[in-house]
């Protein structure tokens, strides 16, 4: 068998087309224009080309794009004071900090110091509180990204099998959630979990997102099921840097009925997701 690809970057522009459609009629019917504003502390490489993503992306579908760069040893009251100043600011309907943040700063008293309505990430305990009970939450844009990509291919996702290997807080725990929500029987599975092979291959669908270059083989996957690739991962093969998924897409895409390439799946959605989360929360500050 040799697996559907399914296209993240094509998806990605199709959803950015959308928002970008909402937005200028938000402007022309109400006058108003949705704000993202993106803090990133110091100078990490990776996580300042996603912030210039960000940003590029979101002035592209008309909204008001806004970033603040801190210095590496910004110490917490400054940034909580911004994270207020942001939260009063009724320009913007969007927070994000970007993450990992420096060692000395808490993140989880950051991230919890966000309006949970401005929290475009859902990463605030509320939003995460209610996505677990099921009620109207901000969802984390890498999972919704990939259920919107997941309900796009499969119609229904009712009684699927799925598991999700990794449990991180950004995407393991919130993509449970969303599946369950999709009443599939859910699995998550980890680094430490037994007999992982034989847990993955009862997968329907199979959602990787445990950080490991390649880990997830062909040999571990039912044939036939969806596998959504959610890492991002960078390797030196052949002298030179390449990007890798968590998932060995050549041995996998010969047994997969579906499947998420890297790069050009589920990457350029959570940005898409994070434009509609932004778009979304700006519409419900405004009734
Ligand atoms: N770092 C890696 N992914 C993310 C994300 O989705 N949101 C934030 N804030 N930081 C990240």
């Amino acid at each position: 068998m040799t697996a559907k690809i399914i296209d993240g970057k094509a998806f990605a522009a199709d959803v950015r087309a959308r928002v970008a459609t909402h937005v200028s009629r938000l402007q022309a019917e109400h006058g108003l224009t949705p704000g993202l504003a993106v803090v990133l502390v110091g100078e990490d490489p990776a996580s300042q080309v996603y912030v210039r993503n960000k940003g590029k992306q979101t002035k592209e579908s008309g909204m008001l794009s806004v970033e603040h760069r801190l210095d590496p040893d910004t110490d917490e009251a400054t940034l909580l004071a911004l994270v207020e100043q942001l939260n009063n600011d009724p320009t913007i309907h969007g927070i994000l900090v970007q993450l990992p943040l420096p060692d000395h700063l808490d993140s989880d008293l950051v991230i919890n110091a966000i309006d949970p309505a401005k929290d475009v990430d859902g990463f605030h305990i509320s939003n995460v509180g209610l996505l677990g009970t099921g009620q109207k939450s901000m969802v984390p844009c890498t999972p919704l990204g990939c259920l919107m990509m997941l309900r796009d291919h499969h119609g229904s996702l009712s009684g699927m099998n799925a598991v999700v290997l990794g449990r991180s807080n950004i995407v393991g725990k919130p993509m449970a959630q969303l599946l369950l929500g999709d009443s599939c029987t859910v699995t998550i599975a980890h680094s430490r979990t037994k007999d992982l092979p034989e847990v993955l291959r009862r997968a329907d669908i199979l959602v990787a997102a445990v950080g490991r270059p390649e880990m997830v083989v062909g040999d571990w996957i039912r044939p036939g099921a969806t596998v959504i690739d959610v890492g991002i991962n960078r390797i030196e093969r052949d002298g030179k840097t390449k990007l890798v998924g968590d998932v060995d897409f050549a041995s996998a895409s010969q047994v997969a009925g579906a499947i998420t390439p890297v790069p050009g799946g589920v990457g350029p959605m959570t940005i898409a997701c994070l434009l509609a989360n932004t778009l979304t929360a700006c519409c419900r500050a405004n009734g």
